[in-house]
């Protein structure tokens, strides 16, 4: 395929970035600020309506159900150690009744965050993202509300990518994402992908928890497409961006997983939740809750974690996330300008740097 074909496929996927050159939407501008403070109060009168209207007694269902799943798969895979294992005292989590898990549960708005610089346009819709990176897996449950109407968004198609357990993003090469010499990354896909909400407006990922890299603390990147296309291929094209955020753990699980092999090998200091930066400015608000919730499916960390949010948004919002690489047929592709040493925005020909906010 062509650079221009590539760049047609682009613009068409995403609309252009106004001007950011070198930052990363780093300071919320006075539209954003504006729009935090409308949707909080809609938040608010989303909590009664929920439940009302019956939607939290089959969150509670569903997520049972799911977890019961995943559970049965893991205790299938370990019958010996199941019967030879008395769980009573091992794990509160696994004895505590549903409801009690689940009652904590009201409808926090996940606030517009930054898409950072490896956001990469053209994954495929698929619901496990995987594929063979070790670590502590994750089904993340995201349920996305219509900060207007209350009600579930159906048919919207959320996206998610995350680094792998040592801190490494597929689909691109640059400085600061593991080896650069390490060109074959640039075809590879894993702990990205693409789902479209159901009724309840839910889609269901296993991925991977996280890692963790310089300067950030761990966290998912997720943004929504609506009025998008589904190509035969099974990716998107055109369409908006009503939101864009990242999604964070608890520092003491964090902590947890850390500890465990593969995460444990990775020496590159972490950054906690406390000082990194898009964490506070996603919790500056305090109707804004961007953490996921989370129950272990087994007895110990290394079996996973089921981890679940709900996502308030503005389906008529607009927001443009930028990116430098794009998954073709041909494999991946970073987008290269003329005269931009570093990474190129397609923006006018605008360059950024990628430092400040992967
Ligand atoms: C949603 O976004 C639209 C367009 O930006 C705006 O007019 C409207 O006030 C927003 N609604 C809320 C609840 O923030
Ligand atoms: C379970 O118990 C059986 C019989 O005592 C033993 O042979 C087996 O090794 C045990 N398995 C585990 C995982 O402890
Ligand atoms: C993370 O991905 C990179 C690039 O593919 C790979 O070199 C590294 O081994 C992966 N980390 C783990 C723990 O597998
Ligand atoms: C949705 O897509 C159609 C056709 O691609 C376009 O004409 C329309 O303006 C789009 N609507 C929004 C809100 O982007
Ligand atoms: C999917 O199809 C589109 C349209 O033909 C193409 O541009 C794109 O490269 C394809 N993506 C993949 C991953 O094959
Ligand atoms: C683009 O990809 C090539 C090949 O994988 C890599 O050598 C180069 O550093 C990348 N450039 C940018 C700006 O990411």
């Amino acid at each position: 395929m062509q650079l221009l074909q590539f760049l047609a496929l682009a613009t068409a996927v995403s609309p252009l970035v106004s001007a950011h050159p070198g930052h990363h939407e780093e300071d919320a501008s006075p539209e954003l600020k504006s729009y935090k403070s409308h949707v909080r109060r809609s938040a608010e009168s989303c909590s009664f309506h929920w439940e009302q209207s019956g939607q939290k007694a089959r969150a509670i269902a569903r997520r049972q159900a799911t977890i019961d799943m995943h559970r049965r798969r893991l205790s299938k895979k370990d019958t010996s150690k199941v019967l030879n294992t008395s769980h009573y005292e091992s794990n509160i989590d696994l004895n505590s009744p549903f409801e009690e898990i689940w009652s904590a549960d009201s409808i926090p708005l996940n606030p517009e965050g930054e898409s950072g610089p490896y956001w990469v346009v053209g994954e495929r819709l698929r619901s496990n993202i995987l594929e063979s990176q070790p670590g502590v897996p994750v089904i993340i449950e995201e349920q996305y509300i219509d900060i207007e109407t209350c009600e579930p968004i159906t048919d919207m198609f959320a996206e998610i990518w995350g680094c792998n357990a040592t801190g490494v993003y597929s689909g691109l090469v640059a400085d600061g994402n593991g080896n650069t010499a390490d060109t074959a990354n640039h075809d590879t896909t894993f702990l990205r992908g693409i789902q479209r909400t159901d009724e309840d407006g839910v889609v269901t990922f296993l991925t991977l928890f996280p890692g963790h890299y310089d300067g950030r603390t761990t966290h998912h990147h997720v943004v929504a497409h609506l009025n998008t296309t589904l190509l035969p291929n099974n990716t998107l094209a055109g369409g908006y961006t009503p939101h864009i955020g990242q999604f964070f753990y608890d520092q003491d699980l964090i902590e947890k997983v850390e500890s465990t092999y593969p995460y444990n090998t990775n020496k590159i200091p972490q950054t906690h939740n406390s000082v990194d930066r898009v964490f506070s400015q996603e919790t500056e608000d305090s109707t804004s809750d961007p953490v996921l919730h989370y129950a272990y499916l087994g007895d110990k960390i290394e079996d996973g974690i089921f981890a679940w949010v709900q996502v308030a948004i503005n389906t008529t919002a607009q927001h443009y996330p930028y990116y430098t690489n794009v998954l073709t047929d041909d494999g991946g592709k970073n987008v290269t300008g003329t005269d931009c040493g570093d990474y190129t925005v397609i923006d006018g020909g605008l360059c950024d740097t990628g430092s400040s906010s992967k």
